[in-house]
């Protein structure tokens, strides 16, 4: 859960020269979601050889899922968040973990073929000869501790820092990225980093990507200007996420962050059904490979081949392939819409609703305003603060599910804090109103539906789910005028969520 910056001439150099070394219009890529085995009593302390025994069970399943990858070509493997030490540590029974990474000074060090340079490196060397002897980039996650510098005015009282940290070794084994995890999800055991570190690194097969980790995903810093400073197109992401419907479960958010932002993300996250964690995949802005498996004990390895996404410097000189690229995005994307002439009663129409019923219910701690869905067709609207929502359905259902569309324009405030601007249409828990906002896993209403509000927030993730957690694509989604709108006809199985999750950064 954590960041690193490179001087800026420096990547420009390498970027050119990645330029003409990428050589092929894909990629294979690996994700493992992995059932962490987990010290059974993280708060009591212990010592390294005790922690290194449990690392090393954690990371012989490691070793074999590389060999696995390796042999169906992938080129790039993730694991997740907290995969090799566990979780739920104090400050103080987390250090034996620890690893010692000279930061930054350390990125050309190669632990497997360096590997008596410093004391505690032990995690480090295994991932090392990992990437080396199975040739492929691994991007793992592990604790590390980092001993002030004197005259530090923001270090710690017992002199150290303690970081949730990303690490990238490249096909030959040597360490060239680390991550510090900027937004830390009430980790007592580690320290947010004095600055953000926002991380690229460098590969001959996909040019550059970027890196941050689980809770991370919500934020502007670095997710957000990584991709919108640094121009990054694809994203490693280790991650350790439970899953919270009806609007966060893993794959449901991953895949409204891969669409948003027209990106390729490796998303890994831990595989602990009984503590609401699984969900992982490989996503282009237009394919899914995920695994969500509530029922197995068992990690799952993902590999697929995808295309690189070019950034925009790289699509003028390879204009084949940036052609299909952005013909095919923008197909989907049907950005900037205007409300066209023949359209113009639907869009004036559409803000008509008549009297609602609407009710307060709770949705993942949050006060939703709600209005039922009690039609077989109509036009409903919802405001809350200065965001309204506007729903054009049609059920083509009998089922008596009930449905309803939900507002909310509020800072959050359980389990962390931020702004939320949110448009959704849900499957309720049962037929009381209350129950609206529950976590449901099964529906079997079909509802062809057009969604909209007017966001104060660019920054608008498509939610669409279906029965029993599956993934959907709208048919179109993107503005038209001040509105962000999602549109959807059809569909294979009944619907659990629709939505619209804006994130209002600058209001957290
Ligand atoms: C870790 O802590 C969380 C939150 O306190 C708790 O829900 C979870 O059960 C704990 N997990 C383990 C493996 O102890
Ligand atoms: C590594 O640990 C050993 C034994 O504790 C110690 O003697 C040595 O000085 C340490 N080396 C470094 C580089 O810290
Ligand atoms: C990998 O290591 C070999 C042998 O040391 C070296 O020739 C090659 O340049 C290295 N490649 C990269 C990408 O570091
Ligand atoms: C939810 O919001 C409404 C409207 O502001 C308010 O009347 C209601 O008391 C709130 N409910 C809760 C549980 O806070
Ligand atoms: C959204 O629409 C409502 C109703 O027209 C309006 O009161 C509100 O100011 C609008 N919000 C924004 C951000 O324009
Ligand atoms: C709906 O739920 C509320 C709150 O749980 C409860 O007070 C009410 O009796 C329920 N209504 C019905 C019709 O079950």
């Amino acid at each position: 859960m954590a960041n690193v910056t490179f001087g800026t001439s420096c990547i420009l150099v390498l970027f050119c020269y990645q330029v003409l070394s990428v050589d092929g219009e894909h990629f294979v890529a690996a994700v493992y979601e992995h059932h962490v085995i987990l010290n059974p009593n993280p708060t009591a302390t212990t010592d390294r050889q005790s922690a290194l025994q449990l690392m090393n069970k954690n990371l012989d399943i490691y070793e074999q899922q590389v060999i696995a990858a390796a042999q169906q070509g992938a080129q790039i493997i993730i694991f997740p968040e907290d995969g090799i030490q566990g979780f739920n540590f104090t400050r103080t029974s987390i250090y034996p973990y620890l690893e010692f990474i000279p930061y930054p000074d350390s990125a050309t060090w190669n632990p497997c073929r360096e590997a008596y340079l410093f004391n505690d490196t032990e995690v480090l060397h295994r991932l090392s000869c990992m990437a080396l002897k199975n040739q492929l980039f691994l991007v793992a996650n592990v604790g590390t501790k980092q001993f002030c510098k004197h005259n530090d005015p923001f270090c710690p009282p017992d002199g150290r820092y303690q970081f949730n940290t990303n690490v990238v070794f490249n096909d030959n084994g040597t360490l060239i990225a680390i991550y510090r995890k900027q937004n830390l999800y009430f980790e007592y055991a580690f320290n947010t980093p004095p600055e953000t570190d926002h991380i690229i690194f460098y590969t001959p097969f996909a040019g550059k990507f970027g890196i941050f980790t689980c809770f991370d995903i919500l934020f502007y810093e670095p997710a957000v200007s990584l991709i919108k400073q640094y121009n990054v197109k694809q994203i490693v992401y280790p991650t350790a996420w439970m899953n919270q419907l009806p609007l966060l479960s893993a794959v449901e958010f991953q895949r409204a962050f891969a669409t948003a932002f027209g990106i390729n993300l490796l998303a890994a996250n831990i595989h602990h059904p009984d503590l609401g964690m699984t969900g992982s995949g490989i996503y282009t802005p237009l394919k899914s490979f995920i695994s969500y498996d509530m029922e197995s004990v068992n990690g799952k390895l993902i590999v697929a081949e995808i295309p690189v996404i070019l950034d925009h410097e790289i699509q003028m000189e390879n204009s084949v392939i940036s052609n299909n690229i952005l013909e095919s995005f923008s197909r989907y994307h049907m950005d900037m819409l205007v409300c066209h002439k023949e359209d113009q009663k639907d869009c004036n129409e559409i803000a008509e609703g008549a009297a609602l019923p609407i009710f307060y219910s709770e949705m993942m701690y949050d006060n939703f305003t709600l209005a039922p869905i009690m039609e077989a067709e109509g036009n409903i609207h919802i405001c809350s603060n200065t965001l309204c929502c506007y729903l054009s359905y049609q059920r083509l259902d009998l089922s008596n599910e009930l449905y309803a569309l939900g507002v909310f324009d509020d800072l959050h405030t359980v389990h962390g804090t931020y702004y939320v601007q949110a448009c959704v249409l849900v499957k309720c828990g049962g037929i009381n109103y209350s129950t609206c906002g529950q976590e449901v896993t099964q529906a079997t209403g079909l509802i062809d539906f057009q969604l909209q509000g007017n966001f104060s927030t660019a920054f608008v993730f498509p939610l669409l789910l279906r029965s029993d957690v599956t993934l959907d694509f709208a048919d179109s989604l993107g503005w038209r005028s001040n509105y962000y709108v999602m549109q959807k006809k059809g569909g294979s199985s009944g619907l659990i969520t629709a939505g619209l999750y804006g994130r209002w950064y600058e209001k957290d």
